[in-house]
């Protein structure tokens, strides 16, 4: 079941994210939630972070695991993630910080990494809830449009549009994105308990039409969403414009 809500603006619709996110983390505060990167998700961060500071959010029983990460680059690194996160969010509230998982993108041995990650996944008891931006590509995380996709997480050659979508975190210099990254499979996505995807802006609003209405395929990931037993999707007016 795909529940679709539209708001004024993308402040709005990362005011509503964030109050399902809290909801849920009242109702259960060892909760384990997959985490997106992107712009997008910074404006719910921010109501995330501004929650806590009231007092109203308590994140220290969370766990958390984020998407997806660029390969070969170190822990810490300008433009990872990581440093994303630390950034937006884990060093601004309590969560603790070995209860936040990022996957590795300076390991040694890539399969390793990503084998102990979807282990870790396992061990945590499954994501209870996935919070999701959407590539305009179609991309989810970064399973990138193809003829085929990747169920668990692995490695992934990112396209060009990507690396240029990313630009921003490497000082508009996309040459200087990492070209592969490593990636939650859609298949370790899709086995979350609950979906919050979230898209603002015009610029998304053709693809965010053809995820949710267009046929479900490999060619757009963020279509196999329609499969899911409930996903809840916020757009501000802008991004729902072609529904
Ligand atoms: C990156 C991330 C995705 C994210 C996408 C959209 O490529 N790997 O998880 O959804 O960017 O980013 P933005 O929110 O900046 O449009």
């Amino acid at each position: 079941m795909m529940q679709i809500t539209t708001y004024a603006t993308a402040e709005r619709a990362a005011g509503a994210a964030a109050r399902l996110v809290l909801n849920r983390l009242t109702d259960r505060p060892d909760i384990v939630i997959g985490l997106p990167t992107g712009s997008t998700p910074v404006p719910l961060y921010r109501a995330l972070v501004r929650a806590y500071t009231r007092g109203v959010a308590d994140f220290s029983q969370a766990t958390t695991f984020n998407l997806d990460e660029f390969l070969g680059l170190a822990r810490g690194a300008v433009g990872s993630y990581r440093t994303f996160m630390e950034t937006h969010l884990f060093t601004q509230v309590n969560l603790h910080p070995r209860r936040a998982h990022v996957l590795d993108g300076a390991a040694h041995d890539w399969k390793r990494e990503v084998a102990r990650y979807e282990a870790q996944i396992a061990q945590a008891g499954g994501l209870d809830l996935v919070i999701l931006g959407i590539g305009r590509n179609g991309h989810l995380g970064f399973n990138e449009p193809g003829p085929t996709l990747a169920a668990r997480t692995h490695r992934v050659v990112l396209k060009p549009e990507t690396r240029r979508a990313n630009a921003g975190l490497f000082g508009g210099r996309w040459r200087d994105v990492p070209r592969e990254a490593l990636s939650m499979g859609i298949g370790t996505i899709l086995s979350a308990r609950e979906v919050v995807l979230i898209a603002t802006g015009g610029a998304k609003s053709r693809i965010v039409a053809r995820a949710l209405h267009g046929p479900v395929t490999t060619r757009v990931p963020a279509s196999l969403l329609q499969m899911h037993p409930h996903v809840t999707v916020v757009l501000d007016r802008d991004a729902a414009s072609q529904l």
